[in-house]
């Protein structure tokens, strides 16, 4: 089962302090729809309407075919999962799942059944007669999700659901839940700040910013073709670098980009006759400025802090202008902090951002 979530309008003020401003968004049913963004952007908040928790200051959230924000949670419905389980600690996992269900009334062979093949599509069946004091905190976190699946919801709304997990639980969990939405096809919304969450477990990105929404994408359109320099700047690790622009030169397709720290480049754009290069950058990723061997000329590179991953090495490095600038190379790299090093750029993954922060990509890409 499962429910097209529409949000029209939405605005969210506390007093004078307004926290969304007329947010739309349409969700499609079944879809994995990721809200990702700084701390305090509203991503809780905006959960929390739809949930039923918070009120809306103005606009309208329907779930399927019909108008919930005027309803109690309860009738939503919609099932939510927080960061912090907030189990009974009273009664046993199987009392946990089943408590909602008795409070609507449900009949008791009934709730059996749901919480039975709940317990199962978890894997926690073993573990029903426990209290949650003796649970880990992985299998707590599905005890909560066991919950919500119980009340069969038409959607599920979770709230940072993996944060308090340690990073290895944390990475297994997220695959059981991606293997969980495949299952149920249900609609689900996930609030998160970590990317890698996002990438992996989202049909669609919603990255929000300054109380509103920044860009709606796949996770690869987010990455590739980021809408704007905050998304470019936050999607991304390491973020993505920023070169202050000095002239855009050319006409046609084929234009020359002035800047200090990397000279003159040639890349293919097409950009709106607008475009000043005042206040404007260009944006390239870490994995798209390579180093090249030793002795060809390039681009200069102080090296700073060298940065080992294993599989690939990270340059944190200043330009001859002095602008900042990491690059990427592969895991043998020899480099060291105070080398000097030369780069090349793959230009056709060079974005330029006009002084308000819009994004012009490449059309090299
Ligand atoms: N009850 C409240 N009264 C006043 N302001 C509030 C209230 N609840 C939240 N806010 C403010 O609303 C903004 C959005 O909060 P919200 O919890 O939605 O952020 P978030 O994106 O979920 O952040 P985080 O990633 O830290 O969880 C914040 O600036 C917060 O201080
Ligand atoms: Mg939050």
């Amino acid at each position: 089962m499962s429910a097209t979530i529409e949000i029209t309008n939405v605005s969210k003020r506390y007093g004078a302090l307004s926290v969304l401003d007329d947010i739309s968004l349409s969700v499609k049913a079944g879809e994995f729809v990721v809200f990702l963004g700084p701390s305090g952007c509203g991503k809780s908040t905006l959960l929390r309407m739809i949930a039923g928790l918070e009120d809306v200051t103005a606009g309208t959230i329907s779930v399927g075919d019909q108008r919930v924000d005027t309803l109690p949670p309860g009738k939503r419905g919609v099932a939510m999962v927080f960061q912090s389980y907030a189990l009974y600690p009273h009664m046993t996992v199987a009392q946990n799942m089943s408590f909602g269900l008795e409070n609507i009334g449900l009949p008791k062979g009934e709730i059996e059944g749901r919480v039975q093949q709940a317990a199962a599509t978890l894997e926690i069946a073993h573990l029903l007669d426990r209290k949650p004091a003796k649970l880990s905190g992985g299998q707590r976190q599905r005890v909560a999700i066991g919950r919500a699946i119980v009340k069969e919801p038409k959607a599920f709304l979770f709230d940072e659901p993996l944060s308090n997990l340690d990073a290895a639980l944390r990475g297994r969990t997220r695959l059981e839940l991606a293997q969980l939405h495949a299952r149920l096809g249900s609609t689900m919304i996930f609030v998160t700040h970590d990317q890698v969450e996002a990438m992996t477990l989202a049909d669609r990105i919603v990255i929000m910013h300054n109380r509103g929404i920044e860009q709606v994408g796949t996770p690869m359109e987010i990455y590739r073709r980021p809408a704007s320099r905050f998304v470019a700047g936050f999607v991304g690790s390491p973020a993505m670098n920023f070169v202050p622009l000095k002239s855009v030169t050319g006409n046609g397709r084929t234009l020359t980009i002035g800047t200090d720290g990397l000279g003159d480049i040639s890349a293919a754009f097409q950009l709106p006759s607008s475009f000043t290069p005042e206040g404007a950058s260009l944006g390239i990723r870490a994995e798209d400025v390579s180093v090249l061997p030793d002795g060809q000329g390039g681009i200069a590179l102080k090296a700073e802090v060298v940065e080992r991953l294993g599989d690939r090495t990270l340059i944190y490095g200043h330009l001859a202008d002095g602008t900042k600038l990491t690059a990427e190379t592969d895991g043998r790299s020899e480099a060291r902090g105070g080398d000097t090093l030369q780069l090349v750029l793959d230009t056709t993954a060079i974005h330029l951002f006009d002084a308000a922060g819009i994004a012009h990509h490449s059309e090299g890409e």
